[in-house]
């Protein structure tokens, strides 16, 4: 119903915005007439050709006039209840890094392009075609761990998700210093999630796990989040994470819908930390696990709360919760009394697992308390809602929920002194000696 109130709405404006017959045909058609290639094809290229190219995850190329065209009025739709890009979180469009979502300026551009018959233009206004980067993001890692053979994804209409299991366990306390991702079929990976996992996970025979399998319900800690137009990061001189010694590498990726049958064999890769080391990036967890959601309850709300017990540089968000998650927001109260929502998102979706991170870092003074709330929808109005009828409850199977939200952060005053080299720390006294 709600759809079908949309297109009204949006065929009302058409008509309101796109004949403007009342105004003076005189008018400059050209003036007024925004073009595929000089106007269209630049946003297209900028906010949607990482997914929608040849090889992408998105089911369809938005490259050229002859792939954009036959979609005008979907893209329209699309655009305009911001469904595309995908991205789930509010707030000012810049504020978070890889923020693919598009300005109203970029917005009203497409809705007049749209409405405006959708015209070609001028072959010789298109930008010069964009060149992706599929070697890894800042050279060759240190470490490069894969599956120990191409995974094949069947053909199926449903997300499909599998967790793998690296063959590597770190054999001493490592200070890495970044993760990068390398999809090996881009067709096929819709997101994919690093994680560290302890040693009470056994690695199953095969390597992996298929289906419904929640690493975090079973104590794996999320290291880094992949998703197209996601780059990876290389966190700032003197910060670094220490993976402490035995745990080892996981990774969980969430396979689109696909007709055909696809192979992947995605690999991960680390970047050592290497000189001084002052920061271990930290995380506040806002968890619970009394989860009861009653059948078609439409808006549960579960609230868990955090006080940060140093001055804080807060840099990236990550939220997690499964096919009832509804909405999430984390609100900062400062100790002076202010209150801000340091995140939001408003219409969670469990298909789109990402980290939010954000491009200028959030300073948080000791005592900020942090609540975490978290809204489900266990009613029928839900469209993933697989049993309204159903009383749910914690659990790893996407069926039964979870509730998780995540502040990675720095500490402003730890200062840890610690020389690492090719990510091991050098005993204290022979740094000392080295500085001499
Ligand atoms: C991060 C990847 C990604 C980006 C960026 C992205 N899309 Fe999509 N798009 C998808 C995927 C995947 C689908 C398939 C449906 C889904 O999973 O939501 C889709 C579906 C669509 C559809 C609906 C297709 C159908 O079958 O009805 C349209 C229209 C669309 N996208 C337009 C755009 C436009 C326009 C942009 C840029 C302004 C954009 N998308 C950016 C991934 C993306």
């Amino acid at each position: 119903m709600k759809k079908i109130g949309l297109l009204v709405a949006l065929s009302f404006s058409i008509f309101a915005i796109g004949s403007p017959h009342w105004l003076s045909a005189r008018v400059n058609a050209d003036k007024s007439s925004l073009t595929f290639a000089r106007d269209i094809a630049p946003i297209l290229q900028k906010r949607c050709e990482e997914c929608h190219r040849s090889g992408g995850v998105a089911p369809m190329s938005l490259v050229t006039y002859e792939d954009a065209r036959p979609w005008a009025r979907s893209i329209l739709e699309k655009v305009v209840t911001r469904e595309m890009p995908p991205f789930h979180a509010s707030g000012t469009v810049g504020r978070y890094r890889n923020d693919p979502r598009l300005t109203d300026r970029e917005i009203a551009a497409i809705t007049k392009w749209v409405n405006g018959g959708a015209p070609k233009g001028n072959t010789k206004d298109l930008p010069q075609p964009r060149v992706w980067n599929t070697g890894w993001s800042h050279g060759e890692p240190d470490l490069v761990v894969k599956p120990a053979k191409p995974y094949v994804i069947k053909a199926s209409q449903k997300d499909q998700y599998v967790f793998f299991f690296f063959d590597y366990t770190f054999p001493e306390d490592t200070w890495i210093a970044g993760v990068d991702t390398r999809p090996g079929n881009l067709k096929a990976v819709h997101h994919a999630n690093t994680h560290l996992v302890p040693p009470m996970i056994k690695t199953p025979a095969e390597g992996y796990i298929a289906g419904d399998f929640d690493p975090t319900a079973r104590g794996t800690i999320m290291l880094s989040g992949w998703a197209p137009g996601v780059d990876s990061v290389i966190l700032p001189e003197g910060t670094g994470v220490r993976i402490p010694k035995g745990l080892r590498l996981g990774i969980q990726i969430h396979y689109a819908p696909s007709d055909v049958e696809r192979t992947d064999q995605t690999s991960v890769g680390i970047y050592f930390a290497d000189g001084l080391i002052k920061k271990n990036i930290r995380i506040l967890f806002g968890d619970r696990k009394d989860v009861e959601i009653p059948a078609g309850e439409a808006n549960y709300r579960l609230a868990a709360k955090q006080t940060f017990d140093t001055d804080a540089v807060v840099r990236f968000f990550h939220v997690h919760m499964h096919l009832r998650g509804r909405s999430y927001l984390m609100r900062f109260t400062y100790p002076d009394g202010r209150v801000e929502n340091a995140l939001e998102v408003p219409r969670y979706d469990f298909n789109w697992q990402r980290v939010y991170m954000l491009n200028e870092p959030m300073r948080v003074p000791k005592g900020t308390t942090v609540e975490f709330i978290g809204t489900y929808d266990n009613s029928s109005a839900n469209k993933f809602n697989p049993d309204p009828a159903k009383i749910v409850r914690w659990g790893e199977k996407t069926t039964d929920e979870m509730m998780q939200g995540r502040i990675f952060y720095e500490s402003e005053n730890e200062n840890l002194n610690l020389t690492v080299k090719h990510g091991r720390a050098v005993a204290a006294v022979e740094s000392a000696e080295k500085t001499k």
